[in-house]
This record gives C-alpha cells, structure tokens and sequence, in this order.
C-alpha cells in the first residue's frame, strides 16, 4: 500500500437507518406495502405513473423530517482529511450525505431531489410533489417527468468512474448494504482483485460478508465513527513516513 492510500466507501441504507428511514430488506421495508415491479421499474412507471409518483413524492417528503447522523459525520470528517484519493458512492437517493457535508459523493442509484424528463433527457433539482402534469424545467414539456432514480432494469449512474476508482483504491469499506444488489454488491471483488484491505461496517453478516478482509459489526452511529478515528492516525503517520 502507499503512503497515501487511496480509499472508496460505498454505503446502502443501513446508513441513514438510524436517521429515522426504512431500509428495503428490513422488518418493514421500504416498499411500503407495494410490489418492486409496481414502484421501481421502468414498466411500472409506465403502467401507473400517478402510483410511482406518489410513491417517490412520500419518499422525497420524508427528507425533511430526518438529519444526518453520526456515521454521516464521521465520513465527513474522513473526506475532509484524507490527503489523497478519496471516492464516496452510495446507493441511496436520500440527501443526508450532502447535508452532512459530503463533496466528493456520486449517488448511482438517483436522488430524490432530482427528476429526469424522458423527452429532453434533461436531469434537474427537484423539491416538492411530481406528477404526470409536471413540467420540464428545462425543455418546459408537460407530463414528461420521472424521479431521477435508477430503477431496476436501468444501468447505475456513474459506471466508469466507480470502477477506476476501486481499480486503484487501497481501502474499500462497505457501509450499511445487504450485498443483494449488482452493481454494488460486486465492488468487493473488484477491490479484492486490487489487493485493497476491504471492511465491511453493518449492523449482521450479509450475502457478501464472506469477500470481506474484515467486519465490524454493530450500528453505524457506533461503529463507523470509531472505524474513521481507527484509520485517521495511520493517515497522519504516513505523512511522516514519506
Ligand atoms: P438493504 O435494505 O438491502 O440493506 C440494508 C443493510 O443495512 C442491511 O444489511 C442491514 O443489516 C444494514 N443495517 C440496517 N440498519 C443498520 C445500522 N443501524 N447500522 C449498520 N447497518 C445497518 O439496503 P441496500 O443494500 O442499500 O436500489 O439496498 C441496495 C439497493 O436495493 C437500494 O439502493 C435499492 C434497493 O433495491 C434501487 O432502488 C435501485
């Protein structure tokens, strides 16, 4: 590894858990009573717009009764004080990495607060309801929008840049994912394949515990600050090795 080594964290929901939203794989998951075909694909959309916009409306008006937490933070702070190369994608389209100060962030499945017009391929900031009578804020057609969200089907955001990323990361730390869903599930190997250290942070083992160097089990607002203190001091160090 060299002196300054270069770290990729993805996280899932199990992050924002504690901040008060439902995970998918959870007692009470996230979809809410609805099949996944019904509210997350593309031939659902266009089965029952009105339903899937409901759905995401409900989602993008919980946001504002929810704040980051602890483990938000503490990626913060690692962000801000690593020296180098430093990536952090997540599969969630809440906005709670951003309000906790996250900037080098790429959301790969979509976000809440953004909405994307099928006639202009236009993506745009979006706050309040959307629904078949939208308009475009850019391209101004009506009942063309659709939460900018990666449904399943669709290819994830920001492929190419992620993959470089882990193909020459150091450090991988998975945070709060159950490892069920491709693309992201398979990050792991492909660090692993770099020869990166790879930790996985989640509250039980998942279905990629097993390609995982190292596991600290617990909650996140716990476990990942402590982790971040963990691999701060090896950073400064490092400095003086150089
Ligand atoms: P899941 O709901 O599948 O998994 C959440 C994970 O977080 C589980 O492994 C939990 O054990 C863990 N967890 C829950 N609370 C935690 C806590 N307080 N501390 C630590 N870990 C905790 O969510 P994701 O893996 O993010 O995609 O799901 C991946 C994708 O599946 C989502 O982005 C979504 C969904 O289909 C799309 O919508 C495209």
């Amino acid at each position: 590894m060299s002196s300054h080594p270069s770290l990729v964290i993805l996280t899932g929901a199990g992050i924002s858990a504690e901040s008060g939203l439902a995970t998918f794989r959870g007692a009470e998951g996230l979809w809410e009573g609805h099949r996944v075909q019904d509210v997350a694909t593309p031939e659902g959309f266009e089965h029952n717009p009105g339903l899937v916009h409901r759905f995401y409306n409900q989602r993008r008006a919980a946001l504002s009764a929810v704040q980051p937490n602890a483990g938000h933070e503490a990626l913060v702070r690692l962000e801000k004080s690593w020296p180098v190369e430093f990536l952090l994608i997540t599969q969630n389209v809440d906005d709670l990495h951003e309000r906790a100060g996250s900037r080098k962030l790429r959301h790969m499945h979509g976000e809440l607060l953004r909405t994307l017009c099928i006639a202009c391929g236009e993506s745009s900031p979006w706050q309040g309801g959307m629904g078949p009578d939208s308009f475009c804020p850019q391209c101004m057609k009506k009942g063309k929008l659709r939460p900018d969200i990666v449904w399943f089907g669709e290819m994830p955001y920001f492929m190419d840049e992620i993959f470089a990323a882990l193909n020459r990361c150091d450090i991988f730390i998975a945070v709060g994912t159950s490892g069920h869903v491709y693309p992201a599930a398979g990050f792991v190997r492909t660090a692993n394949a770099r020869g990166a250290r790879t930790i996985e942070v989640n509250l039980a083992d998942t279905a990629a515990s097993e390609s995982f160097d190292e596991r600290r089990t617990g909650p996140v607002t716990q476990v990942l600050p402590a982790l971040v203190n963990e691999l701060l001091p090896r950073r400064i160090w490092s400095r003086f090795s150089d």
